[in-house]
């Protein structure tokens, strides 16, 4: 890539600008995997266990066969033949080794809700009925599900942040220290769409609707599991309502669907229930213990962080919680811990920040009960204690503009009014708290490519196997396409989220926008180049001598970038070429940088009313500042991250799985009783981004959001709760009975 490209004129880049799928979303134009209607589909119901570990004894289906309507029920004792090797079910996000679940595959129950059967027919009640009626015996085992009870079996893993200095001596020594246990639950992504897929057999070949976030990772799954060949298989999932990590890993809907379909040679749609969407991923319940030790001059000296979370039995999922304080403040001395504890449930998986959300939320409360214990204002705290270097490799950042988050989020929040005392606010009958907390995370890319074909018309199409999981990604790549091509947005049509595009990897981790967008400066690099090159050959060219990286597409033309009056239009170059068409395929290529860390910011100031007789909990304002680089689109960046506030609302007040241990069964496994924000939950809600210029991390500048904009903000609310009641929760979510104990 050369300077041009990164020279961005009349630019939509940087506006807010509306959605380009907002229409078609809005008018139900816009088709979801469970919603592709194809002639003579037939439909599934899936059958999951009852018991929580064990095996299957015998499946009597005689009764739901029976039903008219009912085409066949599939076991694990009938049907079709899937591989049998760990590897053949491996997909790209998999946790390293393990053995990963395979749904329908043996006679093996490892959690409660399993897939057990799946019952095919001609219509979507019919199957669901006849599902009620495949009677399952069960050689029950004893299991554990409980992460408190099987703390003495959790097991160090692999390398957290290396320790520095002697944390616990300097704690010991600390003037001032703080020592808490804070717990997270388990929680479920919840995306409004349920999982389906509609799989269409065409003689051998598969078409597969997808309610995934990566089509490529499902295709090469699909191929493993079932021994195609890729050109087989065709994977598309071109809107996904929401997902938040639940689609990152192929579930298990597409097996089945998959299943039913090479069965019966027919299309076969299978969604599932809203409760068996809990026996995919979720967020695993972590316990997190934090020591923190002040010296007497009120900074930080010590830093003790353990994590404990759960795992299934088959393979061991984790994510990096305890490290966060590594990216936010000065400590001479820190030690790590991570543990796992496995229990006879489903392989946790990523959701909203992994490891962060959960890791922050504890580090940011214990920085709080430290500052109440220096008697300190807490922002006063962290800017002591703030750190321009990551402390355990010592680099310095990209880009690092928390300083301004902290000042402008204050400013705008009116944090500088706030009472230092605990129960010293009110209105009315109503406690008021006023609480803060920082926020962090990953600012990745990683290898995506897009094609570009431009016509002579001026009409552009850009495609990528990326997928939008209602987060912009149409949105910013018909910008940055119209931007780097010169031509108006409505110009440009976007295709994503089919496996036959450019490769792409999963929609995760917030590095979409950075990832996509580099590949499509690149693919506009190589046209502009072949346009100055033919135009360069038109008899008295106003170009000649010029260099690709003195030209700019602009207006419909190629113009050079200090003199737009020497210009040539696209379509006359292509008449002189002979050509309708320049069509180029380029992939994003991020220099190698272990010189910097690279990092997204935030600072969330927020704002609770509490009823000091009911305990009733009102978040009332929350100011999100963040600094991501450069926003591509501030509107939808702005939806990203308010909507991550909402998602930190519901983890500090609402969300919870709540398992009978018992029976080792999820009881509130519904949207009824696991309770998220509702509208009445969400009130003022507002979103800064800080200017971040970064010419270090990429050559536009990008970090990407999504996943910044929860970090911290349980932790904000949790801080909020304490300084109206003075009364500490650490074990989220804050309900009004934790309140009153
Ligand atoms: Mo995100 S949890 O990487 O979808």
């Amino acid at each position: 890539m050369n300077e041009a490209s990164v020279n961005i004129m009349a630019p939509t880049i940087g506006t807010s600008t509306s959605r380009v799928d907002g229409r078609a979303k809005v008018t139900g134009l816009a088709k979801y995997a469970g919603e592709f209607n194809v002639p003579n589909l037939a439909f599934g119901a899936v059958v999951t266990s009852t018991v929580t570990k064990g095996r299957i004894a015998r499946i009597d289906a005689s009764r739901a066969l029976a039903v008219p309507g009912v085409l066949d029920v599939l076991t694990h004792d009938n049907r079709p033949k899937m591989a049998s090797t760990d590897q053949d079910y491996h997909d790209d996000v998999a946790p390293e080794g393990g053995s990963p679940f395979r749904p329908l595959y043996d006679d093996r129950v490892r959690f409660n809700g399993q897939p057990v059967a799946l019952v095919l027919a001609e219509d979507w009640e019919t199957a669901r009925f006849a599902a009620t009626l495949v009677d399952i015996q069960y050689e029950a085992e004893s299991f554990a599900t409980d992460l408190h009870a099987r703390l003495k079996q959790a097991r160090a893993i692999d390398k957290p942040e290396k320790p520095r200095g002697d944390a616990a001596r300097a704690l010991k020594e600390a003037a001032a220290r703080h020592e808490g246990e804070y717990f997270i639950p388990a929680e479920y992504h919840n995306p409004m769409e349920l999982f389906a897929a509609t799989v269409v057999f065409d003689g051998g070949k598969l078409t597969i609707y997808d309610k995934t976030q990566g089509v490529q990772n499902v295709q090469r799954y699909v191929c493993g599991v079932f021994g195609l060949k890729p050109d087989d298989v065709r994977v598309m999932s071109p809107f996904v309502g929401g997902a938040f990590g639940s689609g990152l890993r192929p579930q298990y809907e597409v097996v089945l669907a998959t299943l039913g379909a090479l069965r019966l040679k027919r299309p076969v749609r299978l969604v599932l229930t809203r409760d068996q969407m809990y026996g995919l991923s979720y967020r695993p319940a972590t316990i997190e213990r934090v020591a923190l030790g002040a010296n007497a001059g009120g900074t930080l000296d010590a830093v003790s962080y353990e994590a404990i979370a759960m795992t299934s039995q088959y393979e061991d999922f984790s994510r990096n919680d305890a490290g966060w304080a590594e990216l936010l403040y000065t400590s001479a001395n820190a030690r790590y811990a991570h543990k796992l504890a496995r229990l006879d449930v489903a392989t946790p998986g990523d959701m909203r920040a992994p490891g962060a959300a959960t890791g922050v939320y504890a580090l940011e409360c214990a920085m709080d009960e430290l500052a109440v214990a220096l008697k300190l204002d807490p922002l006063e705290l962290r800017l002591r204690c703030y750190s321009d270097r990551d402390q355990s490799s010592g680099l310095p950042y990209s880009s690092k503009e928390l300083r301004e988050c902290y000042q402008q989020g204050a400013a705008a929040f009116g944090w500088a009014k706030r009472r230092p005392a605990a129960r010293s606010m009110r209105d009315g009958s109503e406690l008021v708290g006023w609480g803060m907390a920082t926020g962090v995370w990953e600012a990745l890319q990683m290898p995506f490519s897009s094609r570009i074909v431009l016509t002579a018309n001026g009409h552009a199409e850009v495609s990528s196997a990326a997928s939008d999981i209602g987060t912009g990604t149409y949105t910013i790549v018909a910008q940055v396409a119209a931007d780097m091509l010169g031509v108006p947005i409505d110009n440009v049509t976007v295709k994503l989220a089919d496996s036959t595009l450019p490769t792409a990897q999963v929609e995760g981790g917030s590095w979409t926008a950075a990832s996509v967008s580099h590949a499509i400066v690149n693919a506009a690099d190589d046209i502009r180049k072949e346009l100055l090159s033919i135009a360069q050959s038109m008899p008295d060219s106003p170009l000649k001598g010029l260099k690709p990286g003195d030209v700019v597409l602009t207006d419909g033309a190629i113009a050079a970038g200090q003199d737009k009056g020497r210009a040539v239009a696209v379509a006359d170059i292509m008449r002189h070429g002979k050509m309708e068409r320049i069509e180029k395929e380029r992939s994003s290529d991020f220099k190698e940088d272990d010189r910097h860390a690279r990092n997204t910011h935030s600072a969330i100031f927020a704002e609770v009313k509490v009823d000091e007789e009911l305990g009733v909990i009102r978040v009332t304002r929350v100011v999100n500042a963040v600094a991501a680089g450069r926003i591509i689109n501030s509107k939808t960046a702005a939806s990203q991250v308010s909507g991550a506030v909402v998602g930190g609302i519901g983890m500090a007040l609402h969300e919870e799985a709540l398992t009978d241990h018992a029976f080792g069964r999820i009881m509130n496994a519904n949207i009824a009783e696991y309770h998220v924000p509702v509208n009445a939950d969400i009130q003022d809600i507002k979103v800064i981004f800080v200017e971040e210029p970064d010419s270090v991390i990429n050559p536009m500048g990008l970090k990407g959001v999504g996943e910044i904009g929860i970090v911290g903000v349980a932790a904000a609310i949790a801080n909020a709760v304490y300084h109206a009641t003075g009364k500490r929760v650490r074990d989220l979510p804050i309900t009004l009975d934790k309140l009153d104990r």
